[in-house]
C-alpha cells in the first residue's frame, strides 16, 4: 500500500474516515472557511489566489535567508531547462505574504486602490518535524493589508478580526501576545544590544545561535534550544532601545485594543520567525487541553519594508494567517456538526423508479441535499440506509402511491409518517424541515 508522504494526510468526510479524529474531518475545514469568507466580506478583504509555488529567490529574499523556514524547511527544486530558459530554482510556498506582496508589485495595485485588503485560503509547505498540529502540507487563512498608511488603527483592527473569527469558531481559552520589533534604525540598536549581551556568553550558546550571533541575532530569539533560554531571558527587552515614535506607535496600537475590548499580554520576547517584520508584532494561542504543544493559532504583524526589499515602491504593510489545522484541532466538536442530507428518497418496485428520480430533481432544484439510491431494495433495507445516512426525512413512492397520487413522506427522526398530495409534497417537506 503506498500511503501519505511524512507527516501529510488526507482530510474526509467523517463517515468516511476510520479515524474519530474529528480534526481531520473536512466538514470542520469548511466550516472555519466560510466563517473566514464571511468575515473578510465585512472588513472589505477580496480574494486573492497566487501560486503553490514560486521563484525561491522570492522567499529567501522576502522570509529572510537565515531564517528557520529558508534554511530547513524549503522543498525547494531546480525545474527541468526547457524551451523557458534554464532550470530555475523554485519552491514550494512555505507561506503567503511574500507571494501576495510580488502580487501586489507585478499588477501595480497602489495605482488602483489606496489601501489594499485581500485575504487567501490554501496549503503552506515545510518541512519540520511532524506532531501533534505540525504538518508539512498545512492550511492557512490570511491576510495582508497594504497601502501608504501604518497607522495604528489599521494593526488593531486585523487583530480584530482574528480574534473576532476566532472566537466565533469558539476556540477555548484564547490568549493575545503582542510585541513590537520597532523600524530599522530601532532594530540596529537591539542587535547591537544583543551583541554585547551574548558575545562574552556565546560558548554557552546552541551552534545555531552562535552563527546567527554573527548572521542575524534577532533570530536567536527563535530559538528552542534549551540552552539558550535562560540567555534569551536575560536579554533587555526591544521596546525599551526604541525611539519615540515607535513607541508611540505600540502605545496606539495597546489604546486601540483596549478601546476595542480585547485583552492581550505583552510579550517582550516576541520576534516572530520571520525577518520581514517592523512596529506590531503578535501571536494568539490556545490553552486548550485539545491542542497540545504547537498552540500558536495565528500570527501576523507589521512589514514596512517588505514591498521595497521585493522591489516595489516604499509601501506599508500588514498582515496575518492563522493555521487552519490547529484551529480546527482546537475547535469543539459541537461547534460545526456536519451537516446531514435533509432527504432520502425511496422507491419501491420498477415503475416507480422515473417518478422517483423527478422527485429528487425537483428536491435539489428547491435547495434542499436530497439522496437517491437506484439499486432495488425492500423498504424495511431502505429505511436502514436513509437512516444510516442520517437523513432527516424519506419520501416513500411506490405502486401504491403511484395509483392513489397521495405520496407517503416520513420524518425519520420522529419515526412518523403522513400521506400528502403529490401535488404539494415538496412544499409539505419545505414546511417541516423549519
Ligand atoms: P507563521 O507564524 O509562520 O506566519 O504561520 C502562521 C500560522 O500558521 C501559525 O500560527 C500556525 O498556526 C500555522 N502553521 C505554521 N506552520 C505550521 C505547520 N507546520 N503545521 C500546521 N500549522 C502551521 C506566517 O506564515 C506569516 N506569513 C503570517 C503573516 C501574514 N504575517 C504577516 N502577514
Amino acid at each position: 500500500m503506498i500511503r501519505t508522504a511524512s507527516y501529510t494526510r488526507d482530510l474526509l468526510p467523517a463517515a468516511l474516515s476510520n479515524d474519530r479524529d474529528a480534526s481531520a474531518f473536512i466538514h470542520r475545514f469548511q466550516f472555519v472557511e466560510d466563517l473566514a469568507r464571511e468575515w473578510f466580506r465585512r472588513y472589505g478583504f477580496q480574494e486573492i489566489r497566487t501560486p503553490i509555488f514560486e521563484r525561491t529567490e522570492l522567499f529567501t529574499r522576502g522570509v529572510g535567508s537565515e531564517t528557520d523556514i529558508v534554511t530547513k524547511e524549503m522543498y525547494t527544486w531546480r525545474d527541468r531547462a526547457g524551451e523557458d530558459g534554464e532550470g530555475e530554482s523554485l519552491t514550494l510556498r512555505p507561506e503567503s505574504t511574500a507571494p501576495v506582496v510580488r502580487a501586489y508589485i507585478q499588477h501595480q495595485m497602489w495605482q488602483r486602490a489606496e489601501t489594499v485588503r485581500l485575504y487567501y485560503i490554501g496549503p503552506q509547505f515545510r518541512r519540520e518535524r511532524g506532531q501533534r498540529g505540525r504538518f508539512r502540507q498545512f492550511f492557512q487563512i490570511g491576510a495582508e493589508v497594504l497601502g501608504a498608511s501604518d497607522h495604528p488603527a489599521l494593526d488593531a483592527e486585523g487583530i480584530e478580526l482574528v480574534m473576532g473569527l476566532l472566537t466565533e469558531a469558539g476556540i477555548p481559552d484564547l490568549e493575545l501576545r503582542l510585541n513590537t520589533v520597532g523600524n530599522a534604525a530601532g532594530r540596529v540598536r537591539f542587535v547591537a544590544a544583543i551583541r554585547e549581551a551574548l558575545a562574552p556568553r556565546a560558548h554557552e550558546l546552541s551552534e545555531d545561535s552562535r552563527r546567527r550571533l554573527e548572521t542575524n541575532p534577532l533570530r536567536i530569539l527563535d530559538s528552542k534550544a534549551e540552552q539558550d533560554q535562560p540567555l534569551i531571558a536575560a536579554l533587555p527587552p526591544i521596546y525599551d532601545v526604541l525611539d519615540e515614535g515607535c513607541r508611540a506607535h505600540f502605545d496606539a496600537v495597546r489604546r486601540y485594543l483596549d478601546a476595542a475590548g480585547i485583552p492581550y499580554v505583552v510579550d517582550a520576547r516576541l520576534v516572530r520567525g520571520l525577518d520581514y517584520y517592523t512596529q506590531t508584532v503578535f501571536e494568539v494561542v490556545s490553552h486548550a487541553p485539545a491542542i497540545g504543544a504547537q498552540n500558536a493559532l495565528a500570527g501576523g504583524g507589521r512589514y514596512d519594508g517588505l514591498v521595497e526589499t521585493l522591489g516595489g515602491p516604499p509601501t506599508k504593510g500588514f498582515g496575518f494567517a492563522l493555521g487552519l489545522d490547529r484551529v480546527v484541532l482546537a475547535m469543539p466538536e459541537h461547534r460545526a456538526p456536519e451537516p446531514p442530507p435533509e432527504l432520502f428518497v425511496i422507491y419501491l418496485g420498477a415503475s416507480a423508479l422515473e417518478l422517483a428520480l423527478h422527485a429528487v430533481r425537483q428536491a435539489r432544484r428547491a435547495g434542499i441535499a436530497a439522496l437517491f439510491d437506484p439499486t432495488p431494495r425492500s423498504l424495511k433495507s431502505a429505511l436502514r440506509l436513509a437512516n444510516k445516512y442520517g437523513a432527516r426525512f424519506a419520501l416513500l413512492l411506490g405502486e401504491a402511491e403511484l395509483a392513489s397520487g397521495q405520496w407517503v413522506l416520513r420524518d425519520l427522526a420522529r419515526a412518523e409518517q403522513t400521506a400528502v398530495p403529490s401535488e404539494t409534497w415538496l412544499q409539505h417537506l419545505l414546511a417541516r424541515r423549519g
